[in-house]
């Protein structure tokens, strides 16, 4: 699905001599090349502060624990999601309210989180699925109009700008409260190991933010609260740091590729191509297509079957998924969530595909479908 190897050998001089500098520096935790990229990290993204942490599932957490959530308060996500998003509400004893997506663009319908609203509901977590923005501009007058706060999972769509109604553009991940990222390896900007990052303008924030990812100290071995060790290491941040340089090339790359994979599909009536709403600029973290009349499981192996990856994102929505039994998933009627959950299919796309690559990816996925 990725080829994070040629985009490596492509940068390799730079990487290379990057984690030499951290190997003979012997600084392996924390140390410029951690700040260095923060600030690289916050100038790109136009956030005020950037707190990098161990991965975008710890990101997530300390947000919440950040915004002081507590047992038994209510967030509001989608279910067509990472499980990732929902877990860590779970973990923290909070309850994950699940609400559908809009079937277009697979993010949160803000009109599902009106209807979901309760007087326990503390936050709404938006997804911004496969590279694709959700709704933000209706999400934050929902928020405002109800006093919630608004926590991005901006995991899979670094580098959207996101474009207001009245013309003014954000990147996602710092349009709500707090803004949450990772850098798993496959991500738009992948490091070569686990990272994360956790965004937000407001100062008092950044400080309770920062203090939990560091277990809770307020200053070396003085813990004001109870935090976690969430670190984002010298030597990714070294990597990512260089990274963040090509990010909007990589960018580009993906867009390029789903144009091509556009151009192909156009027209077929069993293949829906991604919706690209006009607000936002789509990263492409995915390129996942709903399919119509079609053995979508037969189609999976079938590629496999000609060396072509594809992936389900998602087999089995979080509502339906063992871990929430206990939080009455069952009792959820998503039917549009589960409508997707059984019918799209995501081809590869990254950086380094070329056409030749995709041609074949498009002839094959035709085979099976008809053109
Ligand atoms: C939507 C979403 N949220 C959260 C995460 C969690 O990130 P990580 O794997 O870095 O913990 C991921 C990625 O894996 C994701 O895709």
């Amino acid at each position: 699905m990725v080829d994070t190897k040629t985009q490596y050998h492509k940068i390799k001089a730079e990487v290379d001599a990057a984690v030499i500098a951290v190997m003979e520096s012997s600084q392996f935790i924390g140390g410029k090349p951690v700040n260095d990229f923060a600030e690289a990290l916050a100038k790109y993204h136009g956030s005020k502060h950037v707190i990098p942490c161990a991965n975008g599932t710890d990101a997530l957490q300390i947000a919440m624990m950040a915004l002081g959530l507590k047992p038994g308060d209510e967030v509001i996500t989608p279910s067509f999601t990472y499980i990732a998003t929902v877990e860590v509400a779970a973990l923290l004893n909070i309850k994950p309210v699940f609400v559908e997506v809009d079937k277009k663009t697979f993010c949160i319908d803000p009109a599902a989180i009106e209807k979901a609203i309760t007087p326990k509901t503390k936050a709404i977590i938006p997804v911004h699925l496969y590279g694709h923005a959700a709704d933000m501009e209706a999400i934050m007058e929902i928020a405002a109009k109800h006093n919630l706060f608004v926590i991005e999972d901006n995991a899979q769509a670094i580098g959207n700008d996101y474009i207001f109604s009245n013309g003014t553009t954000k990147k996602t991940g710092s349009i709500g409260h707090i803004g949450c990222t990772s850098f798993y390896p496959s991500k738009n900007l992948g490091a070569f190991g686990d990272g994360g990052a956790i965004f937000t303008d407001d100062d008092a924030l950044a400080i309770k933010l920062k203090m939990i990812a560091s277990h809770g100290q307020s200053k070396r071995y003085y813990h004001d609260v109870v935090g976690c060790n969430s670190r984002l290491d010298t030597m990714q941040a070294a990597i990512l740091n260089i990274k963040l340089g090509h990010l909007d090339e990589y960018i580009a790359a993906r867009r390029k590729a789903a144009d091509y994979y556009d151009a192909a599909f156009a027209g077929n009536k069993k293949i829906e191509i991604p919706f690209r709403k006009g607000n936002n600029k789509h990263v492409f973290h995915q390129y996942t297509l709903i399919l119509h009349d079609t053995d979508r499981d037969a189609l999976n192996q079938f590629l496999a079957d000609k060396g072509v990856p594809s992936m389900i994102y998602y087999p089995v929505p979080a509502h339906r998924q063992k871990m929430f039994d206990a939080f009455g998933g069952n009792s959820y009627q998503l039917p549009d969530t589960d409508w997707l959950t059984e019918r799209v299919i995501s081809l590869p796309i990254h950086t380094e595909l070329d056409e030749e690559q995709q041609a074949f990816i498009v002839s094959q996925v035709l085979e099976f479908t008809g053109r």
